[in-house]
């Protein structure tokens, strides 16, 4: 008993003798850009046999330094395999992740030399993401508007990948949004980056004044979700402006109040001449 259980704690030993010492997978892949993998590993006095790199279950890489050639690639359905190079203790291999929003395990496999065939395996996980460049625009907000008037405002968000959802918010109050004024999304461009817009119809109240805050945000569904914002202040015509109006109407009236005078007087005047 105590023989078998020395021989097995001497097997562990041998077998992690040799090991990955470390693995570099981004955790982030742009669709528009290669990525670089990476896997270093130490056989002390062990003779490696192949280095593989899998996806998911899908072998894409192997090397094997005794075969001619060493390095063979392997195209899996939706990425491509640009390339890869071996050194003596890491191999990089580059791939074109797929242009849709996936995760994706990447594993590297390091076996010695028969007979054991002893493998030493780890796995990291890559997200396929494109970030927006810019803040989201808002088009159609006038800066002044009338009471009990309708305007309609349009946000666009930037290109990403997964495409961004809107959201509107009134003076910080979320608008929720009518069923025809969902998201909208464009035309993917090339790595599968879209942008979306979403409309948002609003009603100025009739008896209102000051200024409504409109507020557009675009948020990217990632760990942890990315947000950008843009706002717009739309002012409405004050009461000031209303008694403004009102009061110079006024002093029009006054104005004829005097001509009229005038004109009582003049003709006062002139009756007084016949007179005499
Ligand atoms: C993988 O596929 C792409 C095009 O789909 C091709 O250009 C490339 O040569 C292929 N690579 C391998 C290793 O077959
Ligand atoms: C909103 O703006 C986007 C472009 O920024 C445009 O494609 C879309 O047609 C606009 N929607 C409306 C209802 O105006």
């Amino acid at each position: 008993m105590k023989m078998k259980i020395l021989t097995l704690f001497m097997l562990c030993a041998i077998a992690s003798a040799h090991k990955i010492t470390q693995l570099k997978v981004p955790l982030y892949a742009d669709p528009r850009r290669a990525a670089e993998l990476s896997c270093h590993f130490q056989m002390d006095d062990q003779k490696l046999h192949s280095v593989k790199w899998y996806r998911d279950m899908h072998e894409i890489f192997r090397y094997n330094p005794s075969q001619k050639p060493p390095i063979r690639l392997f195209n899996v359905t939706g990425i491509m395999v640009q390339g890869g190079e071996c050194q003596v203790d890491s191999c990089m291999v580059r791939v074109m992740p797929p242009p849709v929003a996936t995760r994706a395990a990447y594993s590297c496999e390091i076996s010695t030399e028969g007979p054991k065939f002893q493998i030493a395996r780890q796995t990291k996980h890559m997200t396929v993401v494109a970030m927006p460049d810019k803040d989201p625009t808002i088009i159609g907000a006038p800066k002044l508007v009338k009471p009990g008037e309708q305007i309609l405002l349009n946000c666009t968000s930037d290109y990403s990948l997964p495409p961004s959802d809107i959201n509107w918010y009134i003076d910080n109050d979320i608008q929720k949004p009518e069923p025809w004024h969902r998201t909208e999304l464009s035309a993917p461009q090339p790595g599968g980056l879209r942008a979306s817009w979403r409309v948002l119809r609003v009603s100025v109240p009739p008896a209102e004044s000051g200024a409504l805050r409109v507020r557009c945000e675009a948020i990217l569904m990632v760990e942890p979700p990315v947000v950008r914002d843009t706002s717009a202040i739309i002012t409405l015509y004050s009461r000031t402006q209303l008694s403004k109006y009102v009061s110079n109407r006024g002093n029009n009236m006054e104005n004829s109040v005097n001509v009229l005078a005038c004109v009582v007087l003049w003709t006062l005047k002139e009756l007084s001449k016949v007179s005499l």
